[in-house]
């Protein structure tokens, strides 16, 4: 039947997919630079110009999660379910949405008691650590000015693939963010690890802040969210494909995820390389 072999063509489609996500994961060699670069900070100094880049990198990034969220919300007649046969009740984009919106839900957590928003705790954590090395903010920013070109990164990092809504670019921005979901936990372990190796007392004081209080949580708690959001993002672009409207449109769509998901990793490697200049 005509409807079963165009199921099982979708069905090995997105299997590939998750194959094909497997292998760029592999092939990227962000992991490596990113060691390579932990290993070569030499000093406190050195140490605190990285950690600032990395939380601003990160939350640019973080900034465009509920973004992506609202903007496939925002954009009807993408997503439909050939099933239902009433235009509004067709709509899948709210539940694509959601998908992402999961990783936007913790980005911007509060509780009656705790603000837990991630913007927040990034800024405790590197309050943390430049009061454990005994710089005030002024100094540090006088002494470590952004430059342009990270400047200009951190702007493609907000706003790429969000510049015109049109269907390619929507499924781009979700490859994107299946990446920066993956990069991040990788990321986020391996910055945690070469701490908690060569500065075990700025760990345990940002640690010892009380647990209330405490300014590693930060990047504690991205050592293990992250990769639920990754696998939210994945569940995402799955249904997205199964959604897309008009169907034959789907292996367009899915030349747009990877070139999406391929961006990320040549971002983030651009990015932390001209770090790595800035600082030489
Ligand atoms: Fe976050
Ligand atoms: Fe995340």
């Amino acid at each position: 039947m005509a409807g079963d072999s165009q199921t099982s063509s979708y069905d090995s489609a997105l299997d590939s997919l998750g194959d094909w996500i497997d292998a760029s994961i592999a092939e990227a060699p962000n992991k490596q630079l990113l060691e390579q670069q932990l290993q070569t900070i030499g000093g406190d100094e050195a140490l605190m110009h990285f950690l600032h880049r990395f939380v601003v990198f990160n939350d640019a990034l973080a900034a465009r999660v509920p973004f992506l969220a609202g903007l496939i919300h925002l954009t009807p007649d993408l997503f439909i379910d050939p099933e239902a046969d009433q235009d509004f009740c067709r709509q899948v984009n709210g539940r694509i949405a959601a998908y992402v919106a999961e990783a936007a839900s913790d980005e911007y957590r509060m509780t009656p008691d705790r603000n837990l928003v991630h913007q927040y705790l990034s800024q405790k954590f590197f309050g943390g650590v430049l009061r454990h090395f005994q710089v005030d903010g002024a100094t540090f920013d006088r002494r470590h000015p952004l430059p342009a070109c990270l400047a200009e990164l951190l702007g493609e990092a907000r706003g790429k693939f969000f510049q015109q809504r049109a269907p390619g670019e929507i499924f781009a921005a979700l490859g994107f963010h299946v990446g920066l979901e993956f990069f991040a936990d990788q990321e986020f372990n391996l910055v945690d690890q070469y701490l908690r190796l060569r500065y075990p007392e700025l760990v345990a004081g940002l640690e010892g802040d009380g647990p209330d209080r405490s300014a590693y949580l930060w990047l504690a708690t991205h050592t293990v969210v992250e990769i639920g959001h990754y696998r939210a993002g994945i569940a995402a672009l799955k249904a997205a494909l199964t959604y897309c409207y008009p169907r034959e449109q789907a292996p367009l769509m899915l030349a747009s995820i990877k070139q999406g998901f391929n961006s990320f990793v040549d971002l983030q490697r651009r990015y932390y390389e001209s770090v790595r200049l800035d600082f030489a």
